[in-house]
């Protein structure tokens, strides 16, 4: 959650809001049916992903010197041809290329931007599931969004604050990189003896030799390329099994620890109360990441293990633990759609601030709908922000959990509560759409919701008192 967006009554301090990168269709013509497309066809990222493969597996060795910065990278990536394939693309950010192998033989390589253009030996046939292994190294930099925040490999006076949405993956690793195309990941991270290394999933050990310590991660449920992480810094680190088994690691900065702990303390009952509400907790493993970064200014929901840029207070660690079910369990196939994140997970803060002694979820929507007429948070409709430079401004979050708010109203509490449980089930591990969603609300309300939804996620401008 951006910082800015922290403080739920306000939302219309003025927001650095960069130009729109102009995303040209960089790459050259494709060859019709032999070459993988540049993009997967999103509207706001138009080279984010890439045609013609599906990926299932990423393994990541990496070792990183955090003196000087620089990353040797190894990506071993098994994937699945959905149509024949002369050629196709991986998004890279940066970094050096060293090597290219399809399938154990050498493949030939471009650089075209940020599209990495292999070239195999021989052309892979539809259905095909072939091994792409790059090797690359050099010093990596975070890009700039849309927005003007930075994403992907953050470097810190102690490591790398690595947070990638929406596009930031590929600034550490060739991804196919889109919430589309989710993957299974393995990561190995080399970093200096005394750092730690935290990745996504379950810790599956650490090993020190020669002042180099390799730290191990297993993310096994798919997950996107957005929410990878291998954040490295200088940790106190906590393991322990919540009640019900589930794995806990948290790594958290020296610097942030007093603050975090009662906060950090609470993760099992919060994921115990959205197992309740949304149903099972989605993956096998949980945690937090506290690594002081001023430089990124938001917290990401970083799959399993949530990364903070500072000390989070309880609505951040709510926010990005219901992420866990809408966004990361449930994920977008359109940036478009990011609402279905951000006013499902600032939804939740509301419902847990009610459930816990806090405000009502109608106390929340009332200080909002007090905002003016001017205010941003009518600027633009939710599920239409209009450009990647919006997807994390207020009408995203708070508009998006007003909407939501609107729909319990309109269908009851019970039902409402059904709905998102349902949302959360029908599409795990896999993904979702604001269409689909609304067909679920009409389905198990029996109601016609078009009205409601074209007011409140559809149209911009202050909706008349509901
Ligand atoms: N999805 C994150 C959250 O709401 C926010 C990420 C902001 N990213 C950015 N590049 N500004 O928890
Ligand atoms: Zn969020």
């Amino acid at each position: 959650r951006p910082a800015r967006l922290r403080r739920r009554a306000v939302v219309a301090t003025g927001l650095p809001v960069a130009v729109v990168a102009a995303l040209a269709a960089a790459a050259g013509p494709a060859v019709a049916g032999t070459a993988g497309s540049p993009g997967v066809g999103d509207p706001y990222f138009t080279l984010a992903g890439n045609g013609g493969y599906d990926v299932r597996h990423y393994d990541l060795t990496l070792g990183y010197d955090t003196t000087s910065r620089h990353l040797d990278g190894r990506a071993v990536i098994t994937s699945r041809a959905t149509e024949r394939l002369s050629r196709f693309h991986l998004d890279l950010s940066g970094l050096r290329v060293t090597g290219v192998t399809v399938d154990h033989a050498k493949a030939s390589f471009r650089r075209d931007g940020q599209e990495l253009v292999i070239t195999p030996r021989k052309a892979l046939r539809k259905g095909q599931e072939f091994r792409t292994t790059v090797t690359y190294e050099g010093t990596p930099r975070p890009v700039t969004d849309p927005d003007g925040s930075l994403d992907g490999w953050i470097p810190t006076d102690d490591g790398a604050f690595v947070a990638g949405e929406p596009q930031g993956a590929m600034t550490w690793f060739p991804a196919n990189n889109h919430p589309k195309d989710k993957a299974a990941y393995d990561f190995a991270v080399t970093v200096p003896a005394g750092r730690t290394a935290v990745a996504n999933g379950v810790f599956r050990g650490q090993k020190t030799s020669e002042g180099r310590t390799t730290f191990r991660w297993r993310q096994s449920e798919p997950m996107a390329a957005y929410l990878a992480t291998a954040t490295v810094g200088t940790f106190k680190v906590q393991q322990y099994t919540a009640p019900g088994g589930l794995r806990i690691y948290n790594a958290v900065d020296p610097r942030e620890a007093a603050a975090s702990a009662p906060v950090l303390k609470k993760l099992p009952s919060v994921i115990a109360w959205g197992s309740k509400l949304f149903g099972p907790y989605p993956f096998r493993a949980a945690g937090a990441i506290v690594d002081r970064a001023p430089q990124a200014g938001y917290a990401l929901e970083t799959q399993t293990r949530p990364v903070y840029d500072r000390a989070p207070d309880l609505p951040t660690l709510v926010h990005e633990s219901a992420h866990q079910w809408f966004g990361n369990s449930v994920s977008l196939t359109s940036w478009k759609d990011i609402w279905l994140n951000e006013g499902f997970a600032t939804y939740a803060e509301w419902l847990y601030a009610e459930q816990h002694g806090g405000e009502t979820a109608q106390k929340a929507f009332d200080a909002l709908y007090a905002e003016p007429a001017s205010s941003e948070l009518w600027a633009f409709p939710p599920a239409d922000p209009g450009s990647g430079a919006n997807i994390f401004g207020a009408p995203v979050y708070s508009r998006g959990a007003m909407a939501l708010h609107q729909l319990r109203k309109a269908v009851g509490d019970r039902t409402f509560m059904r709905i998102l449980r349902a949302w959360a089930t029908d599409h795990h591990d896999g993904h979702g759409t604001t269409a689909q969603f609304v067909r679920l609300s009409e389905r198990q309300s029996g109601k016609d919701l078009d009205g409601l939804f074209h007011t409140w996620i559809g149209t911009k401008g202050k909706p008349a008192r509901p």
